[in-house]
């Protein structure tokens, strides 16, 4: 075993890792990447299929970014954000302002998606204290969402197998049936139905929408919840609830941020306008970690008062606003004006759309769900009866290790595999992970 490795499994704990499996398939040191590949020191490669944990968006080592951060590195690299401004920090709010829904006009950095929920969460909170409806605070949310895995993030997410311990710690709320079309909680079928599975929110916001301060969802795509792509008519309709019973709406783009989805924002596909947005992953294009949440003049005015009467947002983190980040992050919207990135978003996703057609056919596929640049596949044990594979059973960590051996790095959840590359990956290098993909899938044993 190579000694970088041997030591790493001395110190470090990795992150949704289970570490006994390093015994048998340790960790793969990486020691350059370009583009859309990872490289080891000895030219092996992998594609990087899910852009490093869905934060990578034009590509490992891009030139304009590497430019960006080297020139905020001449004059400084961090400083604090309160009391202290900085150049970067401001270009940056000004553009996410220009490009986020009209209605949103204020940026709060944090430095990763679950803070950017944790912030939506306690400005909403606070703003019906600070204007007096002392009654809303309670939150709303899907039970496939997820967002992020501090305690306040984990409140409002599903309870899966990897959470379930922590369910002692996490707040009451609301949860509703998720908008999961291929297992419908209403038992409907997606061409005949009328998003029926709106019914519960509804119903939820009309019995408790005094006590409710906010509803939080992925805007078209449950990300950790298993790729669950929903018709934006869901979103449409729980916009409008949210409105009708004075509910925030909080929309968690963390993952679907950043032309994801087709449209630089998802949001954009229903018009929605949010109370909150929260970015995260893509806003560095997977170069250093920032976020961002975004509200409306109307919040942030209910906090604008004298010292004294206390309604300031007391939140920060020490690494708000990192200079290196904001330049990042700056250089990355250019590069999607000056590389037309979300063409290439829209070249590249009839390629995905093939592949994902070719995996439906296959006897252990149950599900192809797409949007944009990600497509999920639900392998099952009984296409006919969707019957899924047992989570022991690890067939999405078998797809992963026989990825491993065609220079894949897929990292399924549970048992989706999906894809989420890098916007740079060219049409050929996408239909070989795509088709190597159906090999391996039409290689397994159910
Ligand atoms: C929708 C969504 N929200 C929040 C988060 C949490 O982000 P982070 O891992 O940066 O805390 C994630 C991460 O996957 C996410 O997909």
């Amino acid at each position: 075993m190579d000694s970088f490795v041997e030591k790493d499994l001395k110190y470090c704990w990795h992150p949704f890792t289970q570490m006994k499996d390093y015994e048998s398939l340790p960790p793969i040191l990486i020691d350059s990447a370009k583009g859309a590949k990872l490289f080891e020191s000895n030219g092996n490669y992998y594609y990087d299929t899910i852009s490093s944990w869905w934060c990578n968006v034009h590509g490992h080592n891009h030139p304009k970014i590497n430019a960006a951060i080297k020139e905020q590195l001449k004059s400084f690299s961090h400083v604090m954000f309160a009391g202290i401004t900085h150049k970067s920090a401001i270009a940056l709010s000004e553009k996410l302002v220009s490009i986020t829904p009209a209605n949103l006009r204020k940026v709060f950095y944090s430095d990763n998606g679950s803070t950017s929920v944790e912030v939506a969460f306690k400005m909403s909170f606070q703003y019906w204290q600070n204007i007096g409806e002392k009654d809303k605070t309670k939150f709303v949310s899907l039970d496939a969402g997820y967002h992020g895995d501090t305690v306040g993030a984990m409140s409002v997410g599903g309870i899966s197998d990897y959470n379930r311990v922590f369910k002692p710690l996490f707040f009451e709320s609301y949860k509703v049936p998720s908008p999961y079309c291929y297992r419908c909680p209403m038992g409907k079928d997606r061409r005949s139905c009328d998003i029926d599975c709106i019914a519960p929110l509804e119903e939820i916001l009309k019995n408790n929408g005094k006590e409710i301060a906010a509803f939080i969802l992925e805007p078209l795509m449950l990300g950790a919840g298993g790729i669950i792509i929903y018709p934006k008519e869901y979103l449409e309709r729980a916009a409008q609830l949210a409105k009708k019973h004075n509910v925030h709406l909080i929309a968690d783009e963390v993952a679907t941020g950043f032309g994801r989805t087709g449209k630089m924002f998802a949001c954009e596909h229903a018009g929605v306008e949010p109370d909150f947005m929260c970015l995260s992953k893509g806003i560095t294009s997977g170069y250093l970690g920032l976020a961002a949440t975004l509200t409306t003049e109307k919040i942030y005015e209910a906090f604008y008062d004298d010292y004294e009467k206390m309604t300031a947002f007391f939140h920060g983190h020490t690494y708000t606003a990192n200079a290196l980040a904001c330049s990042a992050a700056v250089a990355s919207l250019e590069i999607f004006e000056s590389e037309n990135t979300l063409e290439k978003v829209g070249n590249l996703t009839g390629v995905l759309r093939d592949g994902l057609c070719r995996m439906k056919e296959l006897e252990l596929v149950g599900d192809v769900r797409q949007i944009g640049l990600i497509g999920g596949v639900e392998l099952v044990k009984d296409k006919k009866s969707k019957e899924p594979f047992d989570l022991g059973r690890r067939i999405g960590y078998e797809v992963y290790k026989e990825g491993l051996k065609r220079h894949l790095f897929l990292r399924p959840l549970g048992n989706v595999i999906y894809f989420f590359p890098p916007f740079c990956i060219k049409k050929e290098e996408l239909q070989y992970v795509l088709d190597n993909t159906i090999e391996i899938i039409e290689n397994l044993d159910s």
